[in-house]
């Protein structure tokens, strides 16, 4: 079996010389462990900070061993009793072609619309920050706001979300190609290196992944009162000494707020996100992008790329004997099949005003705003009945109804909402959908 070593840390920034492809035995699962054949691999620049002796983020890599890296796998046999052969899995599987892992390390992940990969991009821990991050700002209509690196894996999806709701987004990014794909999102681009006059009038929100001179830069445009997002510093992920943000002074001067985010702390909410972003792909307001990179043996390079001539999006590597099984086109979420007696299938045709957390509630049925299907699972929604289970007596086909629906309930979202029958109510007829 053939996996892809760290054969020597890296003294600034990675190259495929700091890697080897190398047999390994065949692994076997133990009691507890779960046999997973990888079919993806995404490519994380926090990693770099665990290739030195002095590993900032957690313990150094191991020399002469497996790279840790995120993957999405599927299980081939299984000792453990909540895994079963052809499951989807996700988790940190190595870049490897087979791993006997712990099952308490795997996640189960649903099989949907949407390729196996996409769980290693927008609905997996990358679309999860760019959500989380865009929350904690809030970004109103009308705000501006600037993100850096914008055209990587985070950045282009927080672009999007920031766009979808209405603010004016400015991309920092490097390089021609970088710069015109975010034209393609409809956003403005600047480029990193050069004049930041494009900023003005000034910067409300600012989320930084880059950190180093950049932060400094951009922080000298800030509006009052402005808010700044810390996510990570790329810029000085390759240096020996910690990775710096500069100087802090306009945060003082322009009365502003500087935050640091990490998503582990909003972890407990991923359900939710993640569904809100599956809806999202599949009604096309969120595009993922990604750089696909073909083999196991291609992943070094796929991993050198995150800081030198980076391509758009997330950088994903497919392995070759997944290909045939791993398509790359995402999909529409199909229309929900199964109707048990006592459920209804609500087509939904308004959400609450946040998207993110606001619960809609008597009295606020005035602010709620049209919106295209498919929906956000878990979300606040008014629709109407689509379809009832045979038990349902207090619904009419066609009834307005409202109701926060059921975020646990996979794969019962699309463009209709399927729910039990006692989680909508009837919608008041003095109330409108627009
Ligand atoms: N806090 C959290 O929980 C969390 C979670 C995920 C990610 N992050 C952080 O968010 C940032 C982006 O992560 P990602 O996964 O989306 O990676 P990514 O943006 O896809 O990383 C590659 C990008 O980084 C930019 N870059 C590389 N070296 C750079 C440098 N020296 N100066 C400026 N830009 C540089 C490149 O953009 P250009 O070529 O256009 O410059 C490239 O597109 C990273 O700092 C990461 O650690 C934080």
């Amino acid at each position: 079996m053939k996996a892809i070593h760290l054969t020597a840390y890296p003294d600034g920034p990675p190259t495929p010389a700091h890697f080897a492809l190398a047999d390994e035995p065949d692994p076997v699962p133990g009691e507890g462990e779960v046999l997973v054949q990888v079919l993806a691999l995404g490519m994380d620049p926090a990693v770099r900070m665990r290739m030195s002796e002095n590993s900032r983020m957690g313990p150094p890599l191991a020399l002469d061993a497996a790279v840790a890296g995120r993957g999405v796998g599927r299980v081939l046999a299984s000792r453990h009793r909540d895994f079963a052969p052809g499951d989807l899995v996700g988790g940190e599987l190595g870049w490897r072609e087979r791993g006997a892992l712990a099952a308490a390390a795997l996640e189960r992940l649903a099989p949907g619309a949407h390729p196996p990969h996409a769980h290693l991009n927008a609905l997996g821990p990358t679309g999860l920050a760019a959500w989380f991050a865009i929350e904690q700002v809030a970004p109103r209509a009308g705000e501006t706001i600037v993100i850096a690196p914008a055209a990587g894996a985070v950045g282009s999806l927080a672009a999007q979300l920031a766009r979808n709701l209405g603010a004016r987004v400015i991309g920092l990014a490097r390089g021609e190609a970088q710069l015109a794909y975010l034209r393609t999102l409809g956003v403005e681009s600047t480029d990193a290196e050069g004049d930041l006059a494009p900023l003005a009038p000034g910067v409300d929100i600012f989320i930084d992944g880059v950190g180093g001179p950049l932060h400094d830069r951009v922080l000298s445009h800030l509006a009052p009162k402005a808010r700044v997002l810390l996510i990570g510093c790329i810029a000085g992920y390759n240096d020996a000494a910690p990775p710096r943000y500069g100087n802090a002074a306009p945060i003082l001067f322009r009365r502003a707020t500087m935050a640091g985010f990490l998503l582990a702390d909003h972890m407990p909410r991923a359900a939710h996100a993640r569904a809100a972003l599956d809806a999202a792909i599949s009604d096309g307001t969120l595009e993922p992008a990604e750089t696909v990179w073909r083999g196991l043996e291609q992943a070094p390079h796929a991993f050198a790329a995150l800081f030198a001539d980076a391509s758009p999006g997330k950088q994903i590597v497919i392995l070759e004997d997944s290909m045939a099984e791993t398509s790359l086109t995402y999909g529409e979420v199909p229309r929900p099949q199964i109707m048990p007696h006592d459920e209804v299938l609500v087509e939904v045709h308004a959400t609450s005003v946040n998207p993110f957390e606001t619960k809609l509630r008597r009295g606020w049925f005035a602010q709620l705003f049209p919106v295209r299907p498919p929906h956000i699972l878990g979300q606040d929604v008014a629709g109407t009945i689509a379809e009832k289970g045979f038990d349902v007596a207090q619904y009419e086909i066609g009834q307005r109804v409202w109701g926060l629906l059921d975020p646990a309930k996979p794969g019962t979202y699309a463009e209709y909402v399927g729910a039990p029958s006692y989680m909508v109510r009837p919608m008041p007829s003095n109330l409108s959908f627009e």
